[in-house]
């Protein structure tokens, strides 16, 4: 290639002069390489995480990540990757910008939703299975947001100051999970850790950095307007590729400086060699070169009328039926008080609902369609039922089926539905719930991106308090009071208080059902009355408050604070844990419509592995999954937290039926980062091991001495 071909192969063409958000000029010859003729096409980079953003018609609305992360199902988390590389792959998109892997740092934090949560270990299996899938199909995936980047407010030029082992442990963790799944590439972060900004951070992403060290061969390529600095000095600290090429916001188009800055020298031709061997090896090796279809999409065109856009079908319906399949899975019953014979009768009261409830009312705007037409592909507001966050982490929502129309339907031949759901009205919601059999109660909170300054309803990304949007508690507060068979369904990104209310006796069911995407209607019959038992289980812990969590948002009004992570290892459960915080409900708790028994715990240790055996029975009378879990506690002179995740199963069994469940742990997974020498290390000593329902739920428990 000329230095020009070579610069075109690494330089954004502009954030709205393409039919992706990202797209590079390549060279416009072919190359005969091995006898092979190669024509390298223009590399279409497209949000987003949760399915096809500004992709036209004809796309599904997968769930978020947060809400797969709830299934805690390996073979899920893979499917819904092959499922949305398909459709990428189906509207000629070549790089998917996802997974989002931001740690939930703190509860509020307006993209959160995007990623698994604030487990490190979750998440890196979330981000390991959906690459895995993605790429399968011949996509590939790029790792977002390096990082640490964990609020929305300043997070343009905010600096983030972390320490070796934390940022190793906890943030960098699913990253290196994405290398071990032999990503394609990586996104370096809008703002600086540790005083540099994450784009031009040798430290990060240079050859002596971070993910270098740990093996990654992809690229480096920079979020929308994340470089600053010269051409040289990005390019020199290991950045490949620049996106979108052009300068928007605060920064970009540095790279309109690099052909200069290669002539005077600053930039190595090697440097550059190597840049354009990074981006085209993945490309290569997914065999996109080969029969990958055409770009047929065009991002600037949400609505999908240009003639650019073919609005060419990539929905299926297996992949409908996938998405339904994880909303019910993600779905996480926190209370049920089922009764089935009371003194004046045989009310069944709590879940899963039977057919002998006749009147039901269905409250709270949450259970409506939401506004389809919102933000321009950005879903930019809380209107209606809440499926998804807004900001490029959103799909440009194109198709729903809402609580409300799932719920008159699925009910049509046994009950009838009243229902006050255009806006939380605290008089005509308990009105019509007053006299029913039940009353199913919505209600929502959201967050989403900041980006070009997406403002909902006062919310600058990151919400502003954990509370529920629109009066939601005191809503279900006054159904609650009026029903005594009262149903709470939560659709939110993270969690919000409940205990005003969840111990409320006519409470007699709450499902927290996160984002769960399109099929949210249907996933919820199959819950509600019984199709399918609930798995579901917090990827977080729910508190009413706020510092319960350890970390807050900084909002503030100076610019750009710095933002030291003095918290450590120390967030969500490992804080509340430690600071002995019981919370309204805790990680990784979640109820099911039978009972598991967890018994004879074998356990199998050495300094490369370990093993844990034991024997898991459904001893309720209906099949189910059970998702037994794993946590570690470090011999204490390790100075981790008392118990971290590090591992996890999805069980299905039938009524009485038992397995005998394996959980494995790697060498590394028993590591710690020894900053010293640089490395994973296991320590010496004793490890205690937890094996249970929940962090709090602790079924077996054992020890090995290493
Ligand atoms: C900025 C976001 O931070 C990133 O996640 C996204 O992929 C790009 N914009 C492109 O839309």
């Amino acid at each position: 290639m000329t230095l020009d071909e070579k610069i075109g192969m690494v330089r954004g063409v502009g954030q709205f002069s393409s039919r992706c958000v990202g797209n590079i000029s390549p060279p416009s010859r072919s190359f005969v390489v091995s006898g092979t003729n190669i024509t390298i096409p223009p590399l279409c980079f497209n949000d987003g995480p949760a399915g096809i953003r500004l992709g036209g018609s004809n796309v599904t609305g997968f769930p978020p990540a947060i809400n797969v992360a709830a299934t805690f199902n390996r073979s899920m988390m893979y499917a819904r990757g092959v499922a949305i590389g398909e459709e990428f792959r189906g509207k000629g998109i070549h790089v998917y910008l996802g997974p989002a892997v931001d740690i939930m740092r703190n509860p509020k934090a307006g993209r959160g939703w995007e990623g698994f949560g604030p487990d490190p270990y979750l998440g890196g299996e979330g981000a390991y299975q959906t690459i895995m899938g993605v790429q399968s199909v011949g996509v590939s995936a790029c790792t977002k947001h390096l990082g640490p980047y964990n609020q929305e407010h300043w997070r343009y030029g905010l600096n983030v100051n972390v320490d070796d082992r934390t940022f190793r442990e906890l943030y960098w963790w699913p990253f290196m999970k994405s290398v071990e799944a032999n990503v394609s590439a990586l996104m370096c972060a809008y703002n600086q850790v540790n005083g540099t900004s994450s784009c031009h951070n040798a430290a990060l992403i240079g050859e002596e950095g971070y993910l270098r060290s740990e093996g990654f061969q992809g690229f480096v390529v920079s979020d929308w307007g994340a470089t600053h600095d010269s051409a040289a000095d990005n390019a020199n600290a290991g950045l490949d590729m620049e996106q979108p090429g052009d300068y928007i916001l605060i920064g970009g188009g540095v790279y309109a400086g690099l052909e200069a800055a290669v002539d005077l020298g600053e930039v190595t031709g090697a440097r550059l060699n190597e840049m354009v061997t990074r981006i085209l090896t993945p490309w290569l090796r997914l065999g996109q070169d080969q029969g990958f279809p055409e770009t047929n999409f065009n991002a600037q065109d949400p609505d999908g009328t240009d003639a650019l856009n073919l609005n060419v079908n990539v929905r299926t319906d297996a992949h409908t039926a996938l998405v339904r399949q994880i909303g019910s899975a993600s779905a996480v019953l926190l209370k049920n008080n089922r009764t089935t014979s009371t003194a004046t009768g045989t009310t069944i009261r709590g879940l899963p609902l039977s057919k002998s409830i006749k009147t039901i009312a269905v409250v709270g705007q949450d259970a409506q369609q939401l506004n389809l037409d919102c933000g321009g592909g950005l879903n930019e507001c809380n209107d209606g039922t809440m499926i998804i966050g807004w900001g490029s982490g959103s799909n440009n929502v194109e198709f729903t089926v809402p609580p409300i129309d799932a719920i008159t339907d699925f009910v049509q031949d046994f009950a009838t539905v009243s229902s006050d759901i255009t806006s939380n009205d605290l008089t005509g919601g308990p009105a019509v719930a007053e006299g029913k059999d039940l009353a199913i109660v919505f209600a929502n909170a959201m967050s989403g991106e900041l980006g070009f300054y997406n403002i909902v309803d006062g919310n600058e990304g990151d919400r502003n308090d954990l509370d529920l949007w629109w009066k939601g508690g005191s809503l279900i507060e006054d159904v609650a009071a009026v029903c005594n068979n009262t149903v709470v369904v939560i659709h939110s990104v993270g969690p919000v208080p409940m205990s005003s209310w969840n111990n409320h006796p006519n409470i007699t069911a709450i499902i927290y059902a996160g984002a769960p995407g399109e099929q949210t209607g249907p996933a919820l019959i199959d819950v509600l009355w019984g199709a399918v038992n609930p798995s579901g289980r917090l990827p977080f812990s729910i508190d009413d408050d706020e510092a319960s969590y350890g970390t807050s948002i900084v909002y503030g009004i100076d610019p750009f604070p710095v933002i030291d992570y003095t918290e450590g290892l120390f967030l969500d459960y490992r804080y509340m844990d430690s600071q002995d915080i019981t919370p309204v409900y805790e990680f990784g708790y979640g109820l099911s419509y039978t009972t598991f028994s967890y018994s004879s715990l074998s356990v199998e240790a050495s300094a490369s592995s370990a093993s844990f055996s034991f024997v898991l029975t459904n001893t309720g009378s209906v099949e189910g999954a059970e998702i037994p879990q794993l946590y570690l506690g470090f011999p204490s002179s390790a100075g981790e937290p008392d118990k971290v995740l590090r591992g996890f199963d999805n069980i299905f069994l039938a009524s009485g039926e038992k397995q005998t469940v394996t959980v494995t742990v790697s060498q590394k997974e028993m590591s710690i980062w020894d900053v010293v020498s640089q490395a994973w290390v296991v320590p010496s000593g004793t490890f205690n091991v937890y094996i249970g329902a929940s962090i709090k739920d602790i079924r077996l428990t054992g020890t090995f001495t290493i």
